[in-house]
């Protein structure tokens, strides 16, 4: 190969040793295996029956130039199929074009997403050359036969569910056409997938919706009254509205031009709230204090009888003091479980702080129940403060108000609720951070404090990762 005198030089590797998120739990693993009947501690219910399937940063290479947890890494997709009392698994990456350019080349090419380089065409060719790494790491989506790994503003790619085989990207037939945040929602009633998307430039932020049949619903539409770029992760869905929470990260390219971050913390700004009925009429604001969201749990409307023709909206998420990592604070960013009644009508919000936990993350309901009222939200804690690991569980029961913990040692994922066709399971991914031996639990969800009902000793190494689905039923 030749290099072009012009192109600038490939970007140094990454020091993964004392990255914290590309070593210890974090480390990616290279490996891609098929194993039956796993090893099982326990017993796993025999009324559960499916597949959880869980995606999550994981670089095929090791990295260049710069690796920013979470928006870097290529993307990993497990599948721990659950039937008969037995336990089987399967990880494959998701194959995009530099992914498949890097294992041709034997070692990594793209560099960090933050890095502002790109491969010079001698190198990658023509189609490729002037491109940034593609992230279908974030979230794993099934909506109307598709099975899709979701990036954080981009089109997915759809992946074949038996063979974890990546098909490519996917647009959903022009309801992701231009992207889809990797946190869509599925309104268990109608069938409809309701997303969101934002984007550096005019109309800045959108929203679109899948029907039953994976065809589009509603177009991309833009969210009128936005007139800056923010960031926006997640979304809640109600019967009637698409709920977003507009915090003050701004993106900002001239600060990013003359060497500020690409992402700036004004929390000067407060935070807007914007109720978009899903008929499309016209979007209910509603403003507040500044904070920060990165997940919600769940939201519904709640009829309030004492006012005429209005009801609020009742939203449960992670409220964070600021974004951490992205604002110059010397105060570590802390997170709580918060639920707010809003009222469109008065434009008022009432927070209130649900439980004792802190630090808190992840948070999951049991998905049937999205659009209405949930009775357990399940976060991941940690007990040693925000610079500790993810080693708890924390789950709450919003009929009794109580608050429950497991704690089981090891570093934990984010929870999935798991219907069973008798009784209904939690279960999540942990790995010892001293062996390295990765397994999954399975809890009862009437008591998920009380420790696992059976755990599965998987057969490698997962590594801590993002976000997971539940898919009932036979394995695809
Ligand atoms: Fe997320």
């Amino acid at each position: 190969m030749t290099t072009d005198q012009t192109s600038p030089a490939r970007p140094a590797p990454v020091d993964m040793t004392h990255h914290a998120h590309l070593s210890g739990v974090f480390a990616p693993q290279r490996r891609e295996v098929d194993f039956d009947h796993l090893e099982v501690v326990g017993e796993l219910p025999d009324d559960l029956h499916g597949s959880y399937l869980r995606n999550g940063p994981n670089p095929r290479f090791d990295p260049i130039g710069s690796y920013v947890y979470p928006i870097d890494g290529d993307a990993m997709v497990h599948r721990l199929d659950i039937g008969d009392g037995a336990a089987h698994y399967r990880n494959r990456f998701v194959r995009t074009p530099m992914v498949v350019a890097e294992e041709e080349a034997g070692h990594a090419i793209w560099s960090g997403i933050t890095d502002g380089y790109t491969p010079p065409a001698d190198e990658v060719g023509p189609d490729l050359a002037g491109t940034f790494r593609q992230l279908p790491d974030i979230n794993i989506v099934e909506h109307a036969g598709r099975l899709l790994a979701m990036a954080e503003s981009d089109q997915p790619y759809r992946l074949n569910p038996g063979e974890l085989a990546t098909i490519g990207r996917d647009d959903c037939d022009g309801a992701m056409a231009v992207g889809s945040t990797a946190h869509p929602k599925l309104d268990p009633d109608t069938g409809e997938l309701v997303l969101f998307n934002y984007m550096l430039e005019a109309p800045y932020l959108t929203w679109a919706v899948l029907g039953p049949d994976g065809h589009t619903r509603r177009a991309p539409t833009p969210v009128t009254g936005v007139d800056r770029p923010l960031m926006i992760h997640d979304m809640a869905l109600t019967s009637r509205y698409i709920v977003l929470f507009l915090c003050p990260l701004e993106f900002d390219i001239e600060a990013m031009l003359t060497g500020g971050g690409l992402l700036q913390w004004r929390p000067e700004s407060g935070t807007r709230i914007a109720l978009i009925p899903r008929d499309g009429s016209a979007i209910r604001w509603v403003d507040s204090e500044p904070m920060w969201v990165w997940h919600f749990a769940n939201a519904f409307d709640t009829p309030n009888a004492d006012t005429v023709n209005a009801d609020t909206v009742t939203v449960d998420y992670v409220e964070w003091t600021y974004p951490g990592g992205f604002a110059d604070i010397p105060t570590p960013a802390t997170s709580t479980l918060v639920r707010a009644v809003i009222d469109p009508a008065r434009r008022s919000i009432a927070r209130t702080v649900l439980g004792e936990s802190v630090d808190v993350e992840f948070p999951r309901v049991d998905d049937r129940a999205l659009t209405r009222s949930h009775g357990q939200i399940a976060v991941v804690g940690k007990s040693e403060g925000d610079t500790g690991d993810q080693d708890s569980l924390w789950f709450h029961d919003l009929d009794t108000g109580r608050e429950t913990c497991w704690r089981p040692g090891v570093a934990i994922g984010e929870p999935i609720y798991m219907p069973g066709s008798v009784n209904d399971y939690w279960g999540a991914f942990g790995t010892d951070p001293v062996d390295m031996t990765s397994y999954f639990y399975v809890l009862s969800a009437k008591d998920p404090a009380a420790g696992p009902l059976g755990t599965v000793t998987m057969p490698i190494r997962v590594p801590a990762g993002l976000h997971g689905a539940w898919l009932p039923g036979d394995p695809r």
